[in-house]
């Protein structure tokens, strides 16, 4: 959820500080860009020299650097930002962000923020439980910001209490939970199928493929990225997956059929990416084949149409989404077989175009939709094809 995320971490005096350092720790092993802002107060409680090598970015205290010249551009700052988490947040800070005061460089950079921003709050028993305190958090709640609350125990002040700011592993495992919950498809089941397949003809030969599954990974990991629980059913590939996917391996068409019927069910977004062998031996030999013959020919049968069976199982609330890889009269194939196996999407890949189809990193596409309503795509990575993929079906599935 945090990785390649920019995150603008705001310290603000308290003793709680101490416990950036962890915080900056747990955020760059999760992947993410720290950039912290110290106020003039919080300095006093924990160096920037720590957090600037915790964070391996420069730490930032104020507008200006007297020593290097540097100006620290607040609105360049907001912007960067994927989120913003101020930990600990003072009374003090807490009361600027409500009120829209900008007199330090951290309380400017929230006014300039775009981004999700998530404050935990640390003080005393009393300073918590002021009225004003209060008034304070409910604005700040009321504009979108969003609290980690803190825990009761032991205070600075030998009080015991609520005013303890969250734990940094549960400050991180807070914000982790809700991007996740608040990501476009949380709770959606996404089934993925990529790569070949391999018929067997012998102990040591097959028929397989040139895909190389590039194209189903990124799409899984894409629908990842967007929230949904994925299951990846691949064909032999050496693609790998960074994101939590559930991968189910599998070899042949009729195994890939198989994995397939169990997930679909439960699925609500099917995309049918995977190359499947449309015909298999007839028969395999349990012994290596010895050469004889001059020429040699092997029977093969035709394999079940995966993609046309589950068309026909589709209930309306289902996406199913599938590819045709052409030579000739690509957009004509391309629509019927959106018809005939009962397809909401089918992606058009067209080996006639330079920088699309097998093991190549980049891919060109067209989308026609139920309505043979199409959209065509520039030549992208097999990266930002996904996302053009994931979005076509994302508004298709907000509809
Ligand atoms: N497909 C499938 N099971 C098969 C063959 C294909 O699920 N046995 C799926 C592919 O995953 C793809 C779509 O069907 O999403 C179209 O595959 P393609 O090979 O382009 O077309 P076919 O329907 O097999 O037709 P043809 O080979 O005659 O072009």
């Amino acid at each position: 959820m945090l990785n390649n995320k920019n995150i603008i971490l705001g310290v603000c005096g308290s003793i709680a500080a101490y416990k950036s350092a962890t915080l900056v720790r747990l955020l760059i092993k999760a992947g993410a860009n720290v950039k912290v802002i110290l106020t003039a107060d919080a300095a006093n409680f924990i160096t920037p020299l720590t957090l600037a090598t915790l964070s391996k970015n420069p730490v930032y205290t104020k507008y200006f650097e007297e020593e290097t010249g540097v100006w620290s551009n607040h609105v360049e700052l907001g912007l960067w930002a994927d989120y913003m988490i101020i930990a600990p947040a003072s009374a003090n800070t807490i009361g600027k962000m409500a009120n829209g005061l900008c007199d330090n460089l951290l309380s400017a950079v929230y006014l300039s923020a775009k981004c999700p921003v998530f404050f935990a709050p640390a003080m005393d028993l009393d300073m918590w439980k002021h009225d004003s305190t209060k008034a304070n958090i409910q604005k700040l709640q009321e504009f979108g910001n969003v609290m980690i609350s803190p825990n009761s125990g032991e205070l600075a002040s030998g009080l015991h209490g609520e005013g303890r700011m969250a734990e940094p592993e549960e400050i991180i495992a807070f914000l982790i939970g809700t991007i996740k919950n608040n990501l476009p498809l949380a709770g959606i089941k996404v089934m993925v199928t990529a790569g070949p397949t391999y018929e067997p003809i012998d102990p040591v030969r097959f028929i397989g493929n040139h895909s190389s599954g590039k194209m189903g990974f990124a799409i899984a990991d894409q629908m990842a990225e967007l929230g949904a629980d994925v299951t990846l059913i691949s064909g032999p590939t050496s693609e790998k997956t960074s994101r939590q996917i559930r991968k189910i391996d599998v070899m042949t068409a009729a195994e890939m059929l198989e994995a397939c019927k169990s997930s679909f069910t439960q699925s609500n977004i099917i995309i049918m990416s995977a190359a499947v062998a449309d015909y298999t031996p007839a028969q395999v030999s349990l012994q290596k084949i010895k050469k004889k013959d001059e020429e040699f020919s092997i029977a093969l049968k035709k394999t079940t149409d995966i993609l046309l069976t589950l068309g026909q199982l589709k209930t309306p609330e289902q996406i199913l989404v599938g590819f045709a890889l052409e030579t000739t009269n690509e957009e004509e194939n391309a629509v019927y077989k959106l018809k005939k196996k009962n397809l909401d999407l089918i992606i058009l890949n067209s080996l006639q175009d330079a920088g699309a189809g097998f093991k190549k990193d980049t891919n060109k596409i067209t989308i026609f939709n139920r309505a043979a309503e199409k959209t065509t795509y520039g030549l992208k990575s097999k990266a930002e094809v996904a996302k053009d993929i994931c979005t076509a079906i994302l508004k298709l599935y907000k509809a």
